[in-house]
């Protein structure tokens, strides 16, 4: 667990503050993403964990500790630090790249080269393939790869990840989004994300973190975010399209209709749909099927419909639109 107390930081020789007394507090296992224009203290927060740089004023606590309290090498041994400039050492291999806090650790070299074989499988690099290649003979999207391989390497429970996706492509970007996801089912870890990118911050967050100039503007779950931004600079940075986002984190089955396997508005439905999809799914479902209502399953029962026009009036509601 992770816990920020009025931090706040203040640069020698700036009189505005990077970070302006900012408290939140992170449960074990979960994600955070702190999402925020360029500038407004994300990076500074992270380094804070850390304790790559010291604040100004308030407290951090690590699974209860004042991080003060503790050494600085054995702080950052329980934290894994993806940088935002991804920071492979250009002059080493991939091997010795991830391989390097274990080697810091003086874990045996037997024992260095089977978790970086692991790791790299795990972000799906090919081991073979890759781990005697300096950084320069890799894509942006496998360095980026190597660098969250890197962070995991001691497997801390700890992770800080500094836009670890912002090098690449939407399509690669969406696909370790994905990959991360599956990742973090198993591993479990407590996670500080960071990204300037909002819907990476829906797709990411446990609860997201919305920063403006040093300042926490919003905590809260996606959906609480979605549904209720703080103030017009929230709703501006989710865009014009927070009903369809919206529908995108509501589950089918929280809007449909119920009805019971082998009623007649059971047997209407030519398309169905597993309950725990989307909303967003519905609708692809439905146009696919050139269909305005789809069938809602839990396994193999049919046990609800969703028609075009429920979709619609859930928008409108939600949009605060008055029809
Ligand atoms: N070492 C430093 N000395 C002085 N000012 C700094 C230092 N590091 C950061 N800052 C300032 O603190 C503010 C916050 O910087 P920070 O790097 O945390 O922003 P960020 O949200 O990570 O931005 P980006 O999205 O561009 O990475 C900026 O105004 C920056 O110029
Ligand atoms: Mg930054």
């Amino acid at each position: 667990m992770i816990q920020l107390e009025l931090v706040k930081k203040v640069f020698p020789n700036t009189t505005v503050p990077a970070v302006d007394e900012v408290t939140f507090s992170i449960n074990k296992g979960n994600i955070c993403v702190f999402v925020g224009p360029s500038g407004c203290g994300k990076t500074t927060i992270l380094r804070m964990i850390n304790r790559l740089v010291e604040p100004t004023s308030g407290n951090i606590y690590v699974d209860g500790e004042n991080i003060l309290d503790v050494d600085s090498d054995e702080l950052r041994r329980r934290i894994g630090y993806v940088i935002q400039q991804i920071g492979l050492l250009p002059h080493r291999t991939i091997e010795q790249n991830v391989g390097l806090v274990p080697r810091l650790l003086k874990w045996s070299e037997a024992k260095i080269k089977q978790r970086v074989m692991e790791l790299l499988e795990i972000v799906g690099l090919d081991p073979v393939e890759t781990a005697w290649k300096y950084p320069y003979q890799l894509s942006g999207g496998q360095m980026q790869r190597a660098g969250v391989a890197r962070a995991l390497a001691a497997d801390p429970p700890i992770m800080l990840m500094d836009e670890p996706f912002g090098a690449v492509d939407p399509i690669v970007r969406g696909r370790l989004q994905d990959e991360f996801l599956r990742l973090q089912q198993e591993v479990k870890k407590t996670i500080c994300f960071v990204t300037h990118d909002i819907n990476e911050a829906l797709k990411m967050g446990d609860y997201i973190v919305v920063m403006n100039m040093g300042k926490l503007v919003q905590k809260g779950t996606p959906m609480e975010v979605l549904s209720n931004p703080a103030n017009k600079f929230v709703k501006d940075m989710i865009g014009d399209d927070r009903g369809v986002k919206l529908l995108d984190l509501t589950r089918a089955e929280s809007l449909m209709t119920a009805v019971t396997e082998g009623s007649a508005a059971a047997r209407d439905c030519s398309c169905f749909l597993d309950a725990i999809q989307p909303v967003k799914m519905a609708l692809e479902v439905m146009m696919k099927n050139d269909s305005d209502v789809v069938g809602i399953c839990r396994g193999k029962e049919v046990v609800g419909t969703l028609s075009w026009t429920e979709i619609k009036k859930h928008i409108h509601k939600i949009s605060g639109d008055q029809e």
